[in-house]
């Protein structure tokens, strides 16, 4: 295989590649060609850093913490939300960082979720990731509704692909909410959100996104378009840690609904230690905090965001393009005659930070690949992810990762 041509071509993207200087704060596993970053980004110089202070402010001040902590622990998810809204296309005020991205998810329906006689059910798109539709139907159980009758599952086209227009079609004046991912786990495949949000808000559909496969490789503008609401994890592309807190939007018009599951954490802030009886939420996102937050899983966050901030998500977008579009190249050239399809959508803009290949035998191959120093993964049941997260993965880097499953598939 003579891949002199694509070498060159790689070597020169790398070397004009503005962010390529951030690489040297991630811990990159040494001799190892990481795509997985989708999954869990990497560690960072300043995630460890910001972790290490805390743990010796901890030490040193103690309960004083709260208050004398720089930043103060007390409002610490305040001050993520000031960085993530723009990630976002949000005010800060409709942002907060709490809780796991399916616990936000819970939060949402019960804020937000208010059936009438006719419009109770809830839709979601059949190929979502399994804890949506597992958060949802037990939503519906417990408030005594039927998953069977009251959740709708919009089939996926291919048994791999979210099809758009037959979502658009079922959002019927029975349907109360929607819960849809923006870039799809698996495929890769990036909806348009600003389109379904028009249409979902045209039919009185209340509609949110998880967006754990988007925030931080994808720019979105949530308010703008009238998103309802949206949540997403921040262990993958913002690199906030294994399990790190989850982050969740609401447009400001749903600010005078009551928090479906208050905690005092969700308490407006300059009122939180009159300890009263009534609660008193946070006007916006902050009123969906529940209680207190992981001040030691927060603070690796707060490091690697200065990294995505730095970076600024346009530029992160434009990189992230680069290496996909590359991959889907090579894919076809390389790949492709070895029986590999490519299941991702190739419109720049139905698409998200990671490439999906199919292929009979991909869970073998992603073993194969592990042990040739490439970290890809596998989702069942034939599905390869490779996911270059921009900051810190180049272009001959997806080049070698695609030459040694070459030589893998043409092995076996
Ligand atoms: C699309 C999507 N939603 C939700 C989750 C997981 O949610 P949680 O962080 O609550 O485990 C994941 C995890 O990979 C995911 O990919």
């Amino acid at each position: 295989m003579n891949l002199n041509r694509w070498e060159q071509e790689a070597l020169a993207l790398d070397a004009a590649d503005p962010l390529r200087a951030l690489r040297a704060e991630f811990f990159c596993p040494p001799g190892v060609i990481y795509l997985d970053g989708n999954s869990l980004g990497l560690l960072c110089r300043p995630a460890e850093q910001a972790l290490l202070e805390t743990l010796e402010q901890w030490r040193v001040r103690a309960v004083g913490g709260w208050w004398g902590a720089d930043p103060p622990w007390f409002t610490l998810a305040e001050g993520l939300a000031e960085t993530l809204a723009p990630l976002v296309g949000a005010d800060p005020s409709e942002v907060t960082v709490a809780n796991s991205t399916t616990v936000n998810l819970h939060q949402l329906l019960a804020t937000l979720y208010r059936p009438d006689a006719r419009r109770r059910r809830i839709l979601l798109d059949e190929l979502c990731f399994p804890t949506d539709g597992y958060a949802v139907a037990s939503f519906l159980r417990r408030l005594g509704l039927d998953p069977e009758r009251d959740l709708v599952r919009v089939p996926g086209r291919d048994g791999a692909l979210v099809d758009e227009d037959a979502i658009v079609d079922a959002l019927d004046d029975t349907v109360q909410l929607a819960v849809l991912p923006s870039v799809h786990y698996t495929s890769g495949q990036l909806l348009d959100l600003e389109r379904l949000a028009g249409i979902a808000r045209s039919r009185k559909v209340c509609l949110g996104f998880d967006c754990s496969h988007s925030v931080g490789v994808v720019p979105h503008e949530f308010s703008r378009w009238g998103v309802d609401f949206a949540f997403w994890c921040h262990y993958k592309y913002l690199n906030g840690g294994p399990g790190a807190p989850a982050g969740l939007y609401l447009h400001r018009r749903h600010f005078d609904r009551p928090p479906g599951l208050a905690g005092w954490w969700g308490s407006d802030k300059s009122r939180q230690f009159e300890m009263a009886p009534a609660f008193t939420p946070a006007q916006g996102a902050g009123g969906l905090q529940i209680g207190t937050p992981s001040i030691l899983a927060l603070a690796p966050l707060r490091g690697a965001l200065e990294l995505t901030r730095r970076a600024g998500i346009a530029a992160i977008r434009e990189k992230s393009l680069a290496l996909t579009g590359f991959l889907l190249r090579l894919a076809d050239a390389v790949l492709a005659p070895a029986g590999f399809s490519v299941v991702t959508p190739r419109a720049p803009e139905r698409r998200g930070g990671h490439v999906a290949l199919h292929h009979p035998r991909a869970a073998e191959f992603c073993g194969a690949l592990v042990q040739a120093g490439v970290v890809p993964d596998f989702r069942p049941p034939a599905l390869l992810r490779l996911a270059p997260a921009p900051l810190y993965v180049g272009f001959a880097e997806c080049l070698e990762a695609v030459r040694r499953l070459a030589e893998i598939s043409a092995a076996a």
